[in-house]
């Protein structure tokens, strides 16, 4: 198969966000403002209360799909429209929020390991301002498929060898993978043509590609286009979250929670939020 090579090596940058939130950002940083169809992840990982606690307090979103997948801790989410819920370790969230919803994701922890990532995607533009849906769930309903050499994958959006993942009729097509490689393991995994896709190493180190350099924690790998995506393990089993989809091919304006196609959409979601409408 056709190895999709390395593109671009992205530092997750130190930052914070909400109310006083430490992060890691790697996509929608200054090294990479986006990957049509995605536009920001975050990880969240401390086990000092004080990097956490204060959480992302009531906040809008419009014209997009925020990701949640938590590792470990609990966190709270309720909206302006009755929606609440609780994601604790392996939960997913995939929140479409289309034409708008306000929204809290507060931790309900006072100490102990908070760990997780926050995937933002964009929606095409006959899907912005869609109803706002959830998708929620536990890690029960997240199957884990093992492979030869120790490989072993939660499968929380696409399919490998014939296990789908829960997530369904999702915009871009995507695919979100959860992959474990032991050293001496390797995942070959063949993702739809056209697709843009990235690994993001959280554990460990992987190689990538068809080169042996490792990629260490805390670093986010762009996909060169081809057909599979090649992860081997290094020195260290490693975990990578693997994210590919559908590339839009639109014009992107960004204002904070808002990512409409032009600034007459960001110009009139500012007025529906302030005028009450979400
Ligand atoms: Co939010």
């Amino acid at each position: 198969m056709d190895i999709r090579p390395v593109a671009l090596v992205i530092p997750a940058q130190a930052t914070s966000d909400g109310a006083g939130v430490s992060l890691s950002r790697s996509l929608g940083s200054q090294a990479l403002d986006a990957l049509d169809p995605f536009l920001l992840l975050d990880e969240f990982r401390s086990d000092d209360s004080a990097d956490y606690m204060g959480g992302f307090p009531d906040h809008p979103h419009r014209g997009i799909e925020t990701v949640t997948y938590m590792l470990a801790g609990a966190m709270g989410h309720g909206d302006n429209q009755g929606n609440t819920g609780k994601l604790r370790s392996g939960d997913v969230q995939w929140m479409t929020a289309g034409r708008g919803i306000i929204h809290s994701e507060m931790p309900e922890q006072e100490e102990g390991l908070m760990w997780g990532f926050q995937l933002w995607v964009n929606l095409s533009a006959a899907q912005k301002m869609r109803e706002p849906r959830y998708q929620e769930i536990p890690a029960a309903d997240i199957p884990s498929v093992g492979l030869a050499g120790g490989v072993s994958v939660k499968v929380i959006a696409g399919a490998v060898d014939g296990t789908a993942g829960p997530v369904t009729e999702i915009d871009v097509d995507p695919t979100y993978l959860d992959v474990a490689v032991p050293p001496g393991g390797e995942f070959i995994h063949a993702l739809p043509a056209g697709h843009n896709g990235f690994c993001y190493v959280f554990e460990g180190d992987a190689v990538i590609g068809e080169g042996s350099e490792s990629v260490t924690r805390g670093n986010l790998v762009v996909l060169g286009l081809g057909e599979a995506v090649r992860i081997a393990g290094g020195d260290n089993a490693a975990r990578v979250l693997l994210i590919a989809g559908r590339p839009h091919d639109e014009p992107i304006v960004k204002y904070g929670p808002f990512v409409m196609n032009t600034k007459e959409e960001i110009m009139q979601a500012i007025d529906d939020y302030n005028g009450g409408r979400f």
